[in-house]
């Protein structure tokens, strides 16, 4: 069998253009180089597409260790230092000549996760890893999710939408709004961000104004929802027609809730797989994101996340990832290793799930 040639995209337009580099190094770490050669492809905070020399450059940086020694500001620096350096062509890469057989897709969040890139692909016949234009744009946003779940019967916590613009124009009334409904704690969250960016846990307040300001300033849409006191389960599902659902991991956030700095930097939080809850319970989550992962339409892999509320029990979905973390230390490549996947094999299987979706 001759190699398949892989675009390994990542980069891109969104806030986690950092993470998304350290999860393509670990990706292509894991592609066998005996049936593939891999061409990385780096698309930059403008949206210039860099094919090769260049995008190898930053896929050997070590972006997790400067993440945590400087700002973010100053990895910012060093890719744009490097980026100086590649043609200025908006799309270096023509993917005929390269002789593209398929894209691994590890953009996360914006232009990335949400079906733009999913669907450009399919305009340029080329197969990609994970799940399509819908179910993409479906899950990047919180809000629809929840009703798409809520309606094939999963619960999910009770939350209001807001239009950031209505907010913006008569802040008197929302607030006012969101006090006569929630008891605080709650959360306030961008409806289309990830890695917690632009979330805040309202405890008082005081605080309101500066939370919505956060959430509304980074998106169009925004959520206030219940907190949910009980623990965060989260499960990896991977395949198209006949999906596989691992075992649950369970994070225990090592701040007052899962954010950035306790995702990225600080590294507090505290990982269990197996979760720490009763086996049967293990099996209804994982029954919960199988039903979810069809209601969604998802295909490839997603990692579904849960809470599980500590006084009732109840499963909750919280929201789904079609492109998670792929780093070493990431839930969704841990979680399929406990399930008998090793990294290599995920990547390998991946790409096959996205083979198997070639159009006529
Ligand atoms: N309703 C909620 N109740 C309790 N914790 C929450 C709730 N919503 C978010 N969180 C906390 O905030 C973290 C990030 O929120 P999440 O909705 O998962 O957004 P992101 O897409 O940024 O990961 C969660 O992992 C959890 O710790
Ligand atoms: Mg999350």
């Amino acid at each position: 069998m001759p190699r398949l040639t892989v675009a390994l995209i990542f980069g891109g337009r969104s806030t986690e253009h950092e993470i998304s580099i350290i999860s393509a190094k670990s990706i292509a770490a894991n592609i066998s180089t005996e049936g593939y050669k891999v061409i990385p492809v780096y698309i930059t905070r403008e949206g210039q597409w860099l094919c090769d020399g260049i995008a190898r450059k930053i896929l050997g940086l070590d972006l997790s260790a400067l993440l945590r020694s400087s700002s973010p500001e100053a990895m910012a620096d060093t890719l744009r230092d490097m980026v100086k350096l590649a043609a200025q062509k908006p799309f270096d890469l023509d993917f005929k000549a390269l002789g593209i057989d398929v894209a691994f897709l590890t953009l996360h969040g914006t232009y990335g996760e949400d079906g733009r890139i999913q669907g450009f692909l399919d305009t340029c016949s080329i197969p990609y890893t994970g799940c399509g234009v819908l179910a993409s744009a479906l899950t990047m946003d919180k809000a629809l999710t929840k009703l798409c779940v809520a309606d094939a019967g999963l619960a999910v916590a009770p939350s209001i939408t807001l239009l950031s613009a209505d907010y913006l124009a008569d802040p008197e009334n929302t607030l006012a709004l969101i006090q006569r409904q929630f008891k605080y704690p709650f959360f306030v969250k961008p409806a289309n961000l990830g890695s917690s960016i632009g979330i805040s846990k309202v405890h008082h307040g005081d605080q309101l104004p500066a939370a919505l300001q956060s959430a509304c300033s980074l998106d169009t849409k925004v959520l206030v929802e219940t907190a949910i006191k009980g623990r965060e389960i989260e499960v990896a599902v991977l395949g198209n027609e006949h999906p596989v659902v691992s075992v649950c991991g369970e994070i225990e956030p090592g701040s007052d809730f899962y954010d950035y700095q306790d995702k990225y930097i600080h590294n507090t939080a505290k990982l269990f797989i197996p979760a720490r809850i009763p086996v049967q319970l293990q099996e209804e989550v994982r029954g919960a994101a199988l039903t979810a992962y069809k209601a969604l339409g998802c295909r490839g892999m997603s990692r579904i996340d849960f809470f599980v509320d500590e006084q009732t029990g109840t499963i909750i979905l919280n929201e789904v990832n079609t492109i998670p973390g792929f780093t070493d230390i990431s839930m969704y490549p841990m979680l399929m290793a406990a399930s008998g996947i090793p990294f290599p094999e995920l990547a390998e299987r991946l790409l096959q799930f996205a083979l198997e979706t070639i159009q006529p």
